[in-house]
């Protein structure tokens, strides 16, 4: 049955990260997969997470099935940080949640309960978006269509376009939006700009789906919130898909969720209870491991607290690297490398071509996307010199 079965190629950025670790220059640098690195290089376990977990070992008596709708404390934890005590307080019982294997997870479980409520719906996806989402809602059935985002000529959001081609949305799409840290351009809208973006969406009742990869590692936890806030403000309806893999350093334990918001509470269930039959028919219950810590990290004030000031230090450390970036590469090539700086989360285009990032790559072991998209915190005090003479002697 197999003999002829094509075999398929690597994911572009995982292979590429492959290459890298096969590189055997001792002065290589890994700018490509979107991983938090310290200074060391190392993508380090959060101190609030190892003592949850030994806390978790010690006292766990069974490895039984988790609920369906995943660990309590976890949902609870994670809607908090989206909405805010006050937010959830007014939202009452309208928000349901279900955790997922990761992030992915929950993009995946948000598109099949669109694709149960409105099987034709089209999901508008910003151009560039991380491209990921497209086989995980389109596998489902959804259909896209884009709409301008980040240009290149500005280095920038390019809002006017954006609106302009919103304003061709027919009532019932979705608007597939990054709640902060946009990933790959690191471009966000402004405050402002969000709530233009809530009048649109609400006046031509378009169904925001917003993906929350990055809260906390862009201004704050709750600076990060702010649009999708902003947009709960006016809007009835919304779906979050959450990941736990970079604000809580959970990765490879893959723990998200998909958080809903409906018109009404018999709406919430009936979105949760879709999400929850939809899982039932590709993998069950959600695994136990990360979410238990990440609840347990959540919902005890004092491993929060120590959480939120860890988090807050890499958020610092993110955006201290920005400004040294941006005033590295602006001295070494004398061209505006400003945007760096006003960007937000792990990401930015430095704005070379395909070829200079693959002469990156090739000639000097600096490796980043074709699209020159780089991870910044793959940065650190020892290769960001190396990193920016490289790109000045490409440019
Ligand atoms: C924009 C975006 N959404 C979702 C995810 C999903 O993350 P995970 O499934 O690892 O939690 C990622 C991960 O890189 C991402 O960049």
């Amino acid at each position: 049955m197999f003999d002829s079965l094509p075999v398929l190629p690597p994911d572009s950025i995982l292979g590429l990260a492959a290459a890298c670790r096969a590189d055997p220059n001792p002065d290589k640098v890994d700018l490509t997969v979107g991983v938090y690195m310290d200074e060391t290089g190392l993508c380090p376990v959060f101190e609030a997470v190892q003592q949850a977990q030994q806390a978790l070992v010690s006292e766990e008596q069974t490895k039984v099935y988790m609920p369906p709708q995943g660990d309590p404390d976890y949902l609870t934890g994670v809607r908090s940080l989206i909405f805010g005590e006050a937010g959830m307080a007014a939202l009452g019982d309208r928000t349901s949640a279900v955790q997922t294997p990761g992030g992915c997870g929950a993009v995946r479980l948000g598109a099949e309960v669109l694709h149960a409520a409105a099987p034709g719906a089209t999901v508008w996806v910003s151009d560039p978006t991380w491209p990921v989402h497209i086989p995980l809602m389109g596998s489902v059935g959804l259909q896209f269509k884009t709409y301008r985002y980040y240009s290149p000529e500005m280095k920038g959001l390019d809002f006017e376009a954006m609106l302009a081609d919103l304003e061709a949305a027919q009532a019932g799409d979705v608007v597939l939006l990054h709640g902060c840290c946009h990933n790959p351009s690191g471009v966000d809208p402004t405050l402002e700009q969000w709530g233009v973006l809530a009048e649109l969406m609400s006046e031509r009742q378009l169904l925001p789906m917003i993906d929350f990869a990055y809260q906390g590692m862009g201004a704050g936890l709750d600076e990060d919130a702010a649009g999708i806030r902003a947009v709960l403000e006016r809007v009835p309806e919304m779906i979050i898909a959450v990941s736990s893999s970079k604000n809580i350093g959970l990765y490879r334990e893959r723990a998200g969720a998909v958080v809903f918001v409906g018109g009404d509470a018999r709406a919430a269930e009936a979105m949760a209870s879709q999400a929850v039959s939809a899982a039932r028919r590709v993998y069950s219950m959600p695994p136990a491991h990360g979410a238990l810590l990440a609840g347990r990290v959540l919902s005890s004030p004092a491993l929060r607290s120590a959480w939120e000031a860890e988090l807050g230090q890499i958020c610092q450390r993110i955006n201290d690297l920005r400004g040294q970036l941006r005033d590295a590469l602006t001295t070494a090539t004398e061209r505006d490398f400003g945007f760096i700086g006003t960007e937000h989360g792990m990401f930015s285009f430095l704005g070379l071509s395909v070829e200079q990032a693959q002469r990156l790559r090739e000639e000097q072991s600096v490796y980043m996307l074709d699209s020159s998209r780089i991870n910044i915190a793959g940065l650190n005090a020892n290769n960001l010199g190396r990193v920016v003479e490289a790109v000045a002697s490409v440019l």
